[in-house]
Parts: structure tokens; sequence; C-alpha cells
């Protein structure tokens, strides 16, 4: 009989729904070592908060997620709050020995997340997880099998963006839009995604940067539910130059006004014996050119990476091309989480938060580097 986890949720909007869709699905679809149960809900609304819970399928809800620190049977957090609050939760959390997963960016300033980081390797028994969950699309992850086989070869590019486009004029002050609350806007929301997606690929690290740019260009928004405005402090853009340890060149790019995309996350990779590309947006699909091929037949090829046992995650889920969509990246993060738990190996390796503060320090880098108009190194950034 697989040992129970019980699972603590904080949040109950977007993350809120994507992750308790998750707890609901991965033992249905997953052959687990161990059992999640969905324990409780954590959120600030008292009123729609047990309607959620029950919708939602936790068996209990609290408006106050500290009631976690001191709940034994709890053993695994997710915080999937807003950044400025993922330190406090995180902490206090590890602190009372629970595993915790956070959404990403770790953190808002990359103070907070080294403090984050330390209190993780302070935590000798807890684990820590991060939510960069398009790692486990099949394709990226059938991309990652096929850069450590070396099918690239050498890496000599990565070019990465992610552009979405609904942060116009129009759009409210969220949370996502203040400093107080977000650290960053499209910086620490979009490039930490595809940050992590590049250095995960390539499995290296970055050592510099060569020279960012960082745009406000709404300044005041709508506070939500009045006429006013407010300050928006956060960029709506952040385009970077990097180099990676072994000389490959990077480029970065997130937005919120990039018209006609919606949740456009690309990342392209070329090294010395063929390319890999793929986009969210048609998130089933690798395409592979192969630089060995005749040059006569070379072209790129669709990889349907949901069409077979060698292609990770094809197992818990549907027959040959029967396509699986964003949800599933969440579901398949959990599942690995709780391999993990269950002191079993994950399809493919799970960012924690040493990793994501790794992530975190290029962000950082790539901000001073765009206030100082300057190339940045990596190692002076700590
Ligand atoms: N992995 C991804 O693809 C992805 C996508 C979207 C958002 N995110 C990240 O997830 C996190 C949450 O984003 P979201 O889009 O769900 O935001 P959201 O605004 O939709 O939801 C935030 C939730 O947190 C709750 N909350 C805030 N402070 C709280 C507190 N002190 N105690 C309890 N609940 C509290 C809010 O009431 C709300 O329910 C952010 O860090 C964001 O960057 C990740």
């Amino acid at each position: 009989m697989a040992r129970n986890i019980n699972c603590a949720l904080i949040g109950q909007a977007f993350m809120g729904r994507a992750h308790s869709n998750a707890y609901r699905q991965v033992a249905r679809f997953f052959d687990l070592p161990v059992e999640p149960i969905m324990h409780s809900i954590a959120g600030r609304n008292g009123e729609t908060l047990p309607g959620f819970a029950r919708a939602q399928g936790w068996q209990n809800w609290t408006t106050n997620w500290r009631d976690y620190i001191d709940d034994p049977e709890i053993d695994l957090v997710d915080v999937s709050t807003p950044n400025d609050v993922h330190r406090e939760m995180s902490i206090a959390l590890l602190e009372a020995g629970k595993n915790v997963a956070c959404e990403k960016p770790l953190a808002s300033t990359l103070d907070e997340a080294r403090e984050m980081r330390d209190a993780a390797k302070k935590a000798k028994q807890a684990k820590t997880f991060v939510w960069f969950n398009y790692r486990r699309s099949p394709a990226i992850a059938t991309a990652w099998k096929m850069l450590r086989k070396k099918r690239l070869g050498q890496i000599y590019h990565v070019r990465a963006s992610y552009l979405q486009s609904w942060g116009g004029p129009d759009t409210p002050l969220l949370w996502r839009f203040q400093k107080k609350h977000a650290g960053t806007g499209a910086h620490g929301d979009l490039n930490a995604h595809i940050v992590d997606l590049a250095r995960f690929l390539v499995g290296e690290e970055i050592t510099e940067i060569h020279g960012a740019i960082e745009r406000t260009f709404i300044k005041q928004r709508v506070k939500p539910g009045t006429k006013k405005k407010g300050r928006s402090d956060v960029d709506d853009a952040v385009l970077f130059l990097a180099s990676f340890k072994g000389g490959a060149t990077a480029s970065f790019e997130a937005t919120r006004l990039a018209g006609g995309h919606l949740n456009d996350n690309t990342i392209e990779i070329n090294g010395e014996k063929g390319s890999l590309k793929w986009n969210l947006e048609n998130l089933n699909e690798l395409w592979f050119h192969d630089n060995t091929d005749a040059p006569a037949e070379q072209g790129w090829r669709r990889i349907m990476a949901t069409s077979g046992e060698n292609h990770p995650y094809y197992h818990a889920w549907w027959p040959d091309g029967h396509i699986i969509g964003y949800e599933h990246t969440f579901t398949n993060e959990l599942a690995d989480i709780l391999m993990v738990l269950g002191r079993k190996k994950p399809t493919i390796p799970l960012p924690d938060f040493e990793d994501a503060y790794q992530t975190q320090r290029v962000l950082e880098a790539a901000l001073i580097s765009a206030r100082e108009r300057c190339a940045i190194k990596l190692g002076s950034v700590k």
C-alpha cells in the first residue's frame, strides 16, 4: 500500500486552479510510489474559498496558511501565491519541516531568493521544488534527452523569447504591475521560464550578460475596481544577450506587449550537428533539423512528442498523437514531485530552490546590465 502524502495548496486563483487539477488527476494517470491526498487549501477570500475547495476537491480549507506550520498531518505545501509572499511562506514551512513546491519566479528579488535557497539547504529532511512546468512538456523533455545524447554536438546559439499581448494600456494595475508584489514585470514572469528552459536544455550555466534593455511603456494603470490611476513600476519588456559557459550565445526577450502573440514561448537551439525548436502554442511538437542528413534531403522534421514509449510521459496519457495540453505540464511535474517524495527517480530532473536561485541570478544580472548599460559577469552577482 502506497504511503499517503498530505498535500496543501496556498492560492485559489489561476495557479490555484491549474495545480488543483494536477492534484486531482495525477494518481488517476500515473503509477506513483505515494498516494497524494488533497488535504487542504488556503486562500484569502473566506467567502469564495469553501466553494472553491469543494469544486476543486480539497477536503479542508483555511484563510490562514500559517495553520500548516503546526499541522503535523501536512507533508507537502504548494505555494501558488504572488511573488512577494513566496519567501515568507516557503521559509516558515521549510523550518517546520514541510516539503515545499513553490511557483516561479522563486522570489521577487535575488536577496529573497538567496534566503530561500539557504533555508532549503538548512532544511535537511524537507525537499524543495519549483513550478518550471514547461520542462515537462513531452517535447521539451524529448529535446532534453536528445541534447544529453549530444545529438546537436557543440551548442552555438540559444534563441528564446516569451511574447504575450495582454498587458496593454487598458489592463488594470494588477499585482503583476506592482514592484512591491511582483518584483519585476515580464522579466520575472516570462524570462524566468525561458532562462530556466535554456539552462536546463543546454545543461550549462550562463556566465555573462553582454547587454540588456528594460522598458516600461505604460507607467500608469487604472486601479482595479476604481477609476483612479496608479503607478505601474515594473518592466513591460526586457531583452538581453548572454553567453553560456561553453561559449554558446543566447538571446532572451520577454514582453506583454507583442500584439498577436498570446502565449508565444519559443526556444531554438542551434548546434554543430543540428537544431531544435519548440513553441508552447504547439507544445506537443518538437522541430529537429539534422545537419548530417544528405544536403538534398535536409529540412525541419516535426517530431510529435506524444507518439510512443520513448517519449517522456507518454505512458501516463493517450495513444500515439492523441495530444496533451497546458494543464498536463503541471500534472507531469506533480507526478515527478511525488516520485521524488516516494524516493523514486523523476522522469527528467526537477528544479529545486538552488536551481531556481541560479535562474534568479541570471535575471538579476540582466537587470543590472540594463540599468548600468554594461556587461555583467555572473560571478559578480551572488
Ligand atoms: N508556472 C506557470 O506557468 C505560472 C503561470 C502563472 C502564474 N505563475 C506564478 O504563480 C504565482 C501565482 O500567480 P497566479 O497567476 O495564480 O496569481 P493570481 O493573482 O491569479 O492568484 C494568486 C492567489 O494567491 C492568493 N494569495 C495572495 N496572498 C495570499 C496570502 N497571503 N495567503 C493566501 N493566499 C494568498 C490570492 O488571493 C489568489 O488566490 C505567481 O508567482 C506567478 O508568477 C506561474
